[in-house]
């Protein structure tokens, strides 16, 4: 079994038997959250794509109520273990791959910026290709489209997309991107936390439908889909 939840906003959850991790979690302080950090089942591991508070701002804390490792680009990493008190942390950097003991994570590119809240250097933003119990996972987190999401990204089954625009790419450049990666199933994320980022759901997957390949999936907040 391998289950992925949205969280709202760019943060989800993966869940198998053994394991349950969190990429970008942002549950205080945002509107569109619907579980409160407090109330998080147990959390083994946090992926973290980039420096910026909707991304970063739970994750030290959740860290250290559950013991969690958490994995981001060596800066970000450096700067939890320095300036948070997170104890457990690996860093990586773009490009490349670590095996976990959930399974694999490699760091892909992400073609946007990277400042942490208190204006220390993030390192370079990021997106991550999972490899767990055999599913392969893409999320581009936050992003513009760029052409090489074809050459990390190719046939996964899964692609995690933003579509909210103004900081992320938005619908059609969304529907670009998963014509491009050939994705079987494409789920959205990064829109519908604030006015700026609202979008139609609905019709992003009715556009997905006809002129792609692929599959979308639209989860509400807090619901899953089975891989
Ligand atoms: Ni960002
Ligand atoms: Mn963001």
């Amino acid at each position: 079994m391998t289950r992925l939840t949205w969280l709202s906003h760019g943060g989800w959850m993966i869940e198998t038997e053994e394991h349950r991790i969190l990429l970008d979690p942002f549950l205080t302080d945002n509107p569109a959250a619907k579980i409160p950090v407090q109330q998080l089942p147990k959390v083994d591991h946090i992926l973290i794509s980039h420096g910026h508070f909707d991304h970063v701002a739970d994750a030290a804390t959740i860290a250290k109520q559950h013991d969690a490792t958490i994995v981001a680009i060596y800066e970000i990493a450096d700067w939890f273990t320095k300036t948070q008190n997170v104890e457990s942390t690996v860093g990586m950097n773009i490009g490349g791959q670590i095996e976990l003991p959930f399974g694999s994570v490699k760091m892909t590119p992400a073609l946007h910026s990277s400042q942490l809240p208190d204006g220390s250097y993030g390192g370079e933003p990021a997106g991550f290709l999972v490899t767990i119990q055999g599913t392969r996972i893409y999320f581009a987190c936050d992003t513009a489209l760029f052409s090489d999401m074809k050459i990390y990204a190719e046939n996964v089954d899964v692609a995690v997309l933003p579509i909210g625009d103004v900081f992320t790419m938005g619908i059609d450049d969304s529907v670009a991107a998963t014509k491009l990666i050939n994705a079987k199933k494409v789920l959205p994320a990064h829109y519908d936390t604030w006015p700026p980022i609202a979008q139609n759901a609905n019709e992003w997957a009715a556009r997905i439908e006809t002129e792609t390949t692929a599959e979308p999936v639209v989860l509400a907040v807090g619901e899953s889909i089975d891989l």
